[in-house]
């Protein structure tokens, strides 16, 4: 990861994307629900870093691949599956659980189908994408004759692929619908970033990494945003690992209890947060309007060992996706209606109201 992300290659890529996907933006010409077009910018992204593609709007592989994350996400956002609290209820599975299985199916075979696309093309020594720098380790490996290889099956490789593709663009294009939604329904804040981004971009090229740091009020949006629309609210399931305590012994945890993290209500938290309903990303500037250390219960990545490992990654595209769209776009709600910015409860988890917007051109590229 850190091979593709420290590269001139980043910012090539969040350019093509961000460009692609304001260019098809501007050319619907009523209100449209931004959902899509989120997505579409971090396949793109992502999907060139994984595997070299590249997709254009209404193309089919992209939206085949955005159905089944919708219905994946769907399936599982209902609630709870009796089959993983309870594993022999496998033997009689409900329909929900035979659905999800099925979509998971089918998300596998796009992985192979991109998998094997890549191979079929992959010159040993010559790396331009994540898969290939697996195949070339894989192959070292095999050729070093390296210890426990029996256990390396392609099919590891496939689910690191997977794992890896899946946790990405779900959670990055989940957050940016948060992000429109409050920078289409707050107009001040959506002027505030255009006014830093002309200041330390202008407007003859795209926002680039060394932006970054004159960028701190697109940033402290990204944060707050992520702050109240928690994306993985309460992470993944955890096990511990020995007996343990919580709360200064208040609470008793065996060894091999499945834990989970309430992200979102740390991030919620109103003895952690002033006005913690507000959006208020002032909050974390310093005086001075710069980054400020970041507060400790802000933490939609987790922690500790098993921290997402795509945050570096996460951080800065979804920063300069904010900046580039904000720079290019206006975005305001569909005429005659506004923005409800309230999350709304979806099975398990909040997510934003389903909105519309228009969008105008800000410059002319
Ligand atoms: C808004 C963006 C993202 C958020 C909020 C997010 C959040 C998380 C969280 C909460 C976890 C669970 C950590 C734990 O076990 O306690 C996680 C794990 C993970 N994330 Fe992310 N993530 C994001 C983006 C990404 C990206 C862009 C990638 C890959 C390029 C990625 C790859 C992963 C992987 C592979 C894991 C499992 C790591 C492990 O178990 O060791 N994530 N993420």
């Amino acid at each position: 990861m850190r091979l593709f992300m420290s590269s001139e290659n980043f910012n090539i890529k969040l350019e093509e994307a961000v460009s692609k996907t304001a260019e098809a933006m501007l050319k619907e010409t009523g209100p449209f629900d931004p959902k899509p077009y989120m997505f579409f910018t971090t396949l793109n992204i992502l999907g060139g870093m994984v595997f070299g593609t590249k997709y254009e709007y209404n193309d089919e592989t992209y939206l085949e691949i955005l159905n089944k994350l919708e219905e994946f996400s769907k399936l599982a956002s209902e609630g709870i599956f009796l089959e993983n609290m309870f594993p022999p209820a496998r033997w009689f599975p409900s329909k929900r659980f035979k659905r999800v299985a099925q979509v998971f199916k089918e998300f596998i075979d796009i992985i192979r189908y991109n998998i094997k696309k890549v191979e079929d093309e992959f010159v040993p020594g010559k790396i331009t994408n994540f898969t290939e720098s697996l195949l070339q380790a894989e192959k070292e490996m095999r050729e070093e004759g390296e210890e426990n290889m029996d256990h390396f099956k392609h099919h590891n490789l496939v689910l690191t692929v997977f794992d890896i593709f899946f946790a990405g663009n779900d959670t990055s294009r989940q957050t940016l619908y948060w992000a429109l939604m409050y920078i289409t329904g707050l107009p001040d804040v959506q002027h505030k970033i255009q006014d830093e981004v002309d200041s330390v971009v202008g407007n003859d090229r795209y926002p680039a990494t060394s932006d970054r740091e004159g960028l701190s009020y697109t940033d402290a949006v990204l944060h707050e945003v992520m702050r109240i629309g928690s994306v993985v609210p309460v992470g993944v399931p955890h096990m511990t690992s020995c007996d343990t305590t919580i709360d200064n012994g208040k609470y008793d945890v065996p060894k091999g209890t499945m834990v989970f993290i309430n992200h979102w209500g740390i991030q919620n938290d109103p003895d952690n947060w002033e006005d913690v309903e507000q959006f208020k990303p002032e909050r974390f500037l310093d005086k001075g309007g710069k980054m400020a250390p970041k507060p400790e219960n802000w933490l939609p990545f987790s922690a500790g060992r098993r921290v997402c490992l795509g945050e570096p990654m996460a951080k800065p595209e979804l920063h300069l996706i904010l900046a580039g769209l904000c720079q290019r776009l206006v975005m305001e709600p569909e005429p005659g209606t506004s923005i409800n910015l309230e999350p709304k409860l979806d099975g398990l988890i909040l997510v934003p109201h389903p909105y519309k917007i228009v969008v105008k051109p800000r410059i002319n590229p």
